[in-house]
């Protein structure tokens, strides 16, 4: 990627905490994200991705301030929007044109007493976005278009569509305002394997036509290392690394990155024979009562007593390589990679 890309998004020490019931004495909270810290530049797909409970759905509705941050600071385009402790909160409406977000579970997302055009069209009403009745038709028809979907499909109800479907009209609800930036969550996790390539093809070019910039949140690395240009791992609230797509997925630099790529099935067989699986001992440790120091410490192989007590930096050990570690502090970029991938990887 060029030198002169512009920041879209801009997070620093983002944090989420969601109150719990504790007890008379101790108020308790889910460390949703621990002081996230990422940029997001203009047009580009930043994958995100990391086990369920990780944060990920947190950190991007966070970021379009669906959810109300704990701490931290998140400019705009350039205008800082909430700065905790410089007490900036924005009027959010109109942000909302320019944020938008696809959510995980199409039907969960669509109320089902709508009918597909009342759905879209809503989203034109609140921007106030038409100026009469036919331009509001004629921009419903358009949008539907858009996705693949037919005309007469604006007056039929959600539960008479199939789940890919459903996907499209979440997705030509979110374009209906125009945005610049969508956050993608698990787009295609609740869909057919068999339609999956085609909503994330259609994602694609939907960028490249209105030069869109996607947060693409998956479970698995497999699913956005081809759309990703750069991918970022959350491990329990904290981004642990961060890199171009390619970089990340050949010399992974974390090491719990190196963990979750050992999984990944590689496109050739004899490769997959032959490499090694790296295993997670013990299971992820809750955020309402997490690690002290760096949070991976209770399931890392090489976890050190530093590690016990200081959760490390996010820290640039390569021209855009980012990783939270105190390995790599130690023995500087890479030296703790598997390189698991190689070359030939690539596609
Ligand atoms: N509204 C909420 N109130 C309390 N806790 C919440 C809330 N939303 C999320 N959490 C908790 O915050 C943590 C992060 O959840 P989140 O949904 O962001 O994870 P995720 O990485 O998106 O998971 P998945 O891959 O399963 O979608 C979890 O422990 C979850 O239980
Ligand atoms: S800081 Fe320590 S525990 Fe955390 S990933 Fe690095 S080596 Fe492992
Ligand atoms: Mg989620």
């Amino acid at each position: 990627m060029s030198e002169e890309r512009k920041k879209l998004v801009e997070v620093t020490g983002l944090k989420k905490y969601f109150p719990v019931k504790g007890n008379l004495f101790e108020k308790k909270y889910v460390q949703a994200v621990e002081s996230v810290s990422l940029s997001i530049y203009k047009g580009e797909t930043l994958g995100l991705v990391g086990e369920s409970g990780c944060g990920k759905t947190t950190l991007g509705r966070t970021i379009i301030r669906l959810y109300e941050p704990t701490d931290g600071r998140i400019v705009y385009d350039g205008t800082p929007i909430y700065d905790k402790k410089e007490k900036i909160s924005v009027r959010m409406l109109p942000y909302r044109r320019k944020m938008q977000i696809i959510f995980q579970d199409p039907s969960g997302s669509l109320d089902p007493r709508m009918t597909v055009g009342e759905i879209i069209g809503e989203s034109l009403d609140i921007h106030k976005l038409t100026s009469s009745k036919a331009e509001r038709t004629d921009r419903i028809r358009q949008l539907l278009e858009e996705v693949g979907l037919n005309t007469e499909h604006a007056n039929r109800f959600p539960h008479e569509f199939s789940g890919g479907q459903q996907q499209r009209v979440g997705i030509a609800r979110a374009l209906a305002v125009e945005p610049e930036f969508i956050v993608c969550d698990e787009p295609i996790s609740a869909l057919d394997v068999s339609i999956q390539s085609q909503v994330v093809n259609m994602l694609e070019d939907l960028q490249a036509s209105k030069g869109l910039t996607y947060l693409f949140i998956a479970h698995d690395v497999s699913v956005v290392r081809h759309i990703s240009d750069r991918i970022g791992v959350m491990y329990l609230g904290c981004l642990v690394e961060l890199a171009e797509s390619y970089e990340l997925c050949s010399h992974p630099i974390h090491p719990y990155t190196q963990t979750l790529l050992s999984a990944v099935p590689l496109p050739d067989p004899e490769k997959n024979k032959t490499r090694t699986r790296l295993l997670l001992e013990g299971d992820i440790p809750s955020p309402i009562n997490p690690p002290t120091g760096c949070r991976f410490h209770t399931r890392c192989p090489y976890a050190m007593p530093r590690c016990k007590e200081e959760m490390p930096e996010l820290k640039e050990y390569a021209p855009g390589h980012f990783g939270a570690c105190h390995l790599l502090e130690q023995n500087g970029s890479h030296n703790t990679s598997t390189s698991h991938n190689n070359k030939e990887d690539k596609e």
